[in-house]
Formats: structure tokens, C-alpha cells, sequence
């Protein structure tokens, strides 16, 4: 996973990089004739890691009352529903290939937009944290 798209949550960033890595052997099968066949079994891999991802990011968020988390929940719905929509138009022809740019596109323009509200929250916990410490010594 390239470093731009490092939150610094190591259970997060853990999750993220499986899923970059699982979306980058759906674009090679996407891209060659002779691994079409791997395709719908990774999109389904790729949905069921999104799945998993979404269910632990939101209790996280919920936990830390993050930053616009009803926005997020939506766009993680999308996301699966997109998910959904790829594999059910696999049957029809040439349709594959305009997938993975979408869902390429989609994952990584999320964790940079929603994800980051995460670390957002995060460190204004930190420095509520900080504040409170300070306050208290100087009772
Ligand atoms: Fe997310
Ligand atoms: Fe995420």
C-alpha cells in the first residue's frame, strides 16, 4: 500500500493494506484474458474483506464518536452495493472492464476522504487528552 494512504492505526492501516492487495490481483486477473476466470472469486473476496473492514471501522467509530459517521456508514453501504452491482455484471459481456478502475477509484479516494475523519477524531481526542493533563497540574 503506498504511503499517502497510511492512517497510522495499525489495525486499520493492517486491514486496508489486505484489501489493497486482494483489489490489486483483481486488476492484473481484470487485465489479462487468462485469468478472467479469477475475477468474480476475488470480487467476492474483495466484498467479503470490505464487509468485515466496514463492520470493525464502524464500532471504532462509534466507540470514538468520530466526525461525520452517519456520511461514512453511507458510503461504506455504497460501496458494498458497487461491490454487488460488479458481480451480478460479470455474466454480461464487456462489462468487466470498466470495473476495476471504478472500484480502484472508489477505494482509494474513500480512505483518504472518509477514513482520514478517523484519525481527524483521533487526534482531538489526543489533544482533549493533553488539555484535561495540563489543566490538572497546574491545580
Ligand atoms: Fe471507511
Ligand atoms: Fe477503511
Amino acid at each position: 500500500m503506498d504511503f499517502e494512504y497510511f492512517l497510522g492505526i495499525p489495525e486499520i492501516d493492517a486491514q486496508h493494506d489486505e484489501i489493497f492487495t486482494i483489489l490489486n490481483t483483481l486488476l492484473e486477473a481484470l487485465a489479462s484474458k487468462k485469468q478472467r476466470h479469477l475475477v468474480g472469486p476475488l470480487l467476492q473476496q474483495l466484498r467479503n474483506k470490505l464487509l468485515a473492514h466496514f463492520a470493525n471501522e464502524e464500532s471504532f467509530m462509534d466507540a470514538i464518536d468520530c466526525a461525520d459517521q452517519a456520511a461514512h456508514k453511507i458510503k461504506h453501504k455504497e460501496m458494498l452495493q458497487l461491490l454487488d452491482d460488479c458481480i451480478e455484471s460479470l455474466s454480461s459481456p464487456g462489462k468487466a472492464e470498466g470495473l476495476g478502475k471504478i472500484i480502484d477509484e472508489n477505494l482509494h479516494s474513500h480512505v483518504v476522504e472518509f477514513d482520514g475523519k478517523i484519525v481527524e477524531t483521533v487526534k482531538d481526542l489526543f489533544d482533549t487528552l493533553r488539555t484535561h493533563e495540563s489543566s490538572d497540574k497546574s491545580r
